[in-house]
């Protein structure tokens, strides 16, 4: 049975390690899944991702942020997610959609309705079935990345963090049934039940 799942949240909120468990759990189980991620996914994709996340020396503007995230999503789409959905598989994907209307919309102040409908050609209108966000304090999630090279987005100043966390619980707010919200300063190992319950009822 296909199942379009994202994982969304701030930075330093443990994202891709839950990502990663609930795709070894389901591999156990010897479900059909696969594992990808934003920005990136695919060769073109990871270029682009690359450029997004650690240019220096260039002003990238929101306006071409969206675009270049919507190109790489668009690639995505179209050569893994779809095809895989396609063949009855779960997909597990590490930011979606949800990650340009927080970062570009909430966080850099781009207009709403743009940047859904940027996203919604790049998607074709392909929404996941569920979408965990781990939720936790800004400070809290930057914290674990002191210490560590810092991309474009990570030097982004708290208040920018802020919205985006703000934006992430807004859209949760706004659509519980798709939306998973986990209090992500849990254990690793209380998280992934949380997500394992849900996602083993919706493959019921
Ligand atoms: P990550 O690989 O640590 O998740 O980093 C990806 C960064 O890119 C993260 O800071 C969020 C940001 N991002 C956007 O701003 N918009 C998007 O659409 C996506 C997919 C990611």
């Amino acid at each position: 049975m296909s199942l379009f799942i994202n994982f969304e949240g701030g930075e330093g909120c443990g994202k891709s390690v839950q990502a990663r468990s609930l795709y070894r759990r389901l591999s156990q189980l010897a479900i059909p899944v696969i594992l990808t991620h934003e920005p990136g996914g695919t060769p073109f994709g990871n270029k682009i991702g690359r450029w997004l996340k650690w240019a220096e020396g260039i002003d990238i503007s929101p306006i071409v942020e969206l675009l270049l995230f919507n190109a790489s999503r668009a690639q995505l789409v179209t050569k893994v997610i779809q095809p895989n959905l396609a063949t009855g598989k779960v997909v597990i994907c590490d930011r979606y959609d949800d990650s340009t209307i927080t970062y570009q919309s909430y966080g850099r102040g781009l207009d709403l309705e743009m940047v859904r409908a940027i996203n919604n050609a790049a998607t074709q209108g392909l929404k996941p079935g569920l979408t965990v966000l781990l939720d936790m304090p800004v400070d809290e999630g930057l914290a674990r990345k002191r210490g560590k090279k810092q991309d474009r987005f990570e030097k982004g100043d708290i208040t920018f963090h802020q919205r985006v966390r703000q934006g992430y619980l807004k859209l949760a707010d706004n659509d519980p049934e798709r939306w998973l919200v986990v209090d992500a300063s849990q254990s690793k190992a209380e998280i992934a039940q949380i997500i394992w319950r849900r996602v083993s009822q919706l493959l019921r």
